[in-house]
């Protein structure tokens, strides 16, 4: 039942809203056509800034599309933008490089399916950068490729049911990279114990102004917003409502209530069949970058079976509550890297991307 301080601040709102109802359909519109052309078929023999587009489709942390581009003919480099850190909640750029990997899997998964076999370096150097080369081969489109504008996170309340053995298996080696471990929890006892554990953190997260502050800084409430910067969490995406944004911004600390979310992350964990926690094998940017790729090709395959993903992240988030969460996993002193829970559920808006040409700087400047 709503409280009645709730009941005030919802009506406000409303009444806020009400002469730009008209507006933000066609903002929705607007919207929707935006994030359809970002996710358009790359057309054949595509050339790397073609493909660029499909890279920049990967997961990352709060949409802040922490990358920039690098073209020189069949080589292509993926260098952190520092500028878009987002040092609360990612305060050594660990999130930052899995979502440069998240990139470099999906370069390197267009590039197969075009018959531009590639490989990835990475130079830990200067803050570090991502040198893929293309080579030539056999054009090869996997379901995974197929996946890639088809990919959201969705942080719904799925359908619950079962994820079948045979799907999992195949979860497990789409994820299969080098130094990275997927731990697949199905058994209810233990989803409730990761339940726990994130309840925990959240509390935590929330309680601290500075995370809730960046939090308000990436979240876009309206259509309008997300389109003039194409980046960012936009309301819809994230199970929130649209408002203006001076309305969304004010009105942010009170809607986001502490209690709220702990039940809404319950009422989630609960209707989603499988959690799965990735773990690199060293808690460095190389092997963040491996798990960026593992998870990335995971979430594709998920998508291709049909089925949805969403993180849960906070109990590898709050520093406090990490080292807990690798004991109860089973590997004291290990780094758990991301948590996820799958099920299937129907596609919520999907998000912008910034314009591959507003992410470009000249090979030089990279180097
Ligand atoms: C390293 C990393 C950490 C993330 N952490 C969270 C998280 O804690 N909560 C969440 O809801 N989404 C999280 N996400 C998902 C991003 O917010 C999402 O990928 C981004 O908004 C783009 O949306 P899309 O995945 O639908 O394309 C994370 C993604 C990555 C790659």
């Amino acid at each position: 039942m709503q409280s009645r301080r709730q009941f005030i601040c919802q009506s406000t709102a409303a009444i806020a809203l009400m002469p730009l109802v008209a507006c933000a359909r066609a903002d929705a519109m607007d919207y929707q056509t935006a994030a359809a052309k970002l996710r358009a078929d790359l057309p054949k023999n595509p050339d790397m800034q073609e493909m660029l587009r499909f890279a920049t489709l990967a997961a990352n942390g709060h949409n802040s599309q922490p990358w920039r581009f690098s073209i020189n003919g069949s080589n292509a480099s993926i260098i952190p933008d520092l500028s878009r850190r987002t040092p609360v909640v990612d305060p050594d750029d660990h999130h930052l490089f899995i979502s440069l990997g998240c990139a470099a899997e999906n370069l390197l998964l267009a590039g197969a399916a075009h018959g531009r076999p590639g490989e990835l370096l990475f130079l830990n150097t200067d803050g570090g950068r991502i040198d893929i080369g293309l080579g030539r081969g056999k054009a090869e489109k996997s379901a995974l490729y197929s996946a890639i504008p088809k990919r959201q996170t969705t942080r719904s309340i799925y359908q619950g049911g079962r994820i079948s053995v045979a799907d999992l298996a195949d979860l497990e080696a789409a994820g299969n990279v080098e130094g990275v471990s997927i731990h697949i929890i199905t058994d209810d006892r233990q989803r409730e114990a990761v339940l726990d554990q994130v309840i925990s953190a959240n509390t935590q997260q929330m309680g601290n102004p500075d995370f809730v502050k960046e939090m308000k800084q990436w979240v876009r409430f309206n259509p309008d917003a997300a389109l003039a910067k194409r980046d960012g969490l936009f309301s819809l995406s994230t199970g929130g409502p649209i408002a203006p944004t001076f309305v969304g911004r004010a009105l942010f600390s009170q809607f986001w209530d502490v209690d709220a979310e702990n039940k809404k992350y319950a009422a989630q964990i609960r209707s989603s069949p499988v959690v799965a926690v990735f773990t690199g094998d060293k808690a460095n940017k190389d092997n963040w970058i491996k798990v960026g790729r593992s998870f990335q090709r995971f979430a594709l395959q998920a998508t291709a079976l049909g089925l949805r993903h969403a993180h849960i992240n906070q109990p590898i988030e709050v520093t406090s509550a990490r080292q807990q969460f690798a004991s109860w996993l089973g590997t004291p002193g290990s780094r758990p890297d991301l948590v996820i829970r799958l099920g299937y559920a129907p596609a919520l808006p999907m998000s912008l991307r910034r314009p591959v040409t507003d992410v470009l700087i000249p090979w030089e400047i990279s180097r």
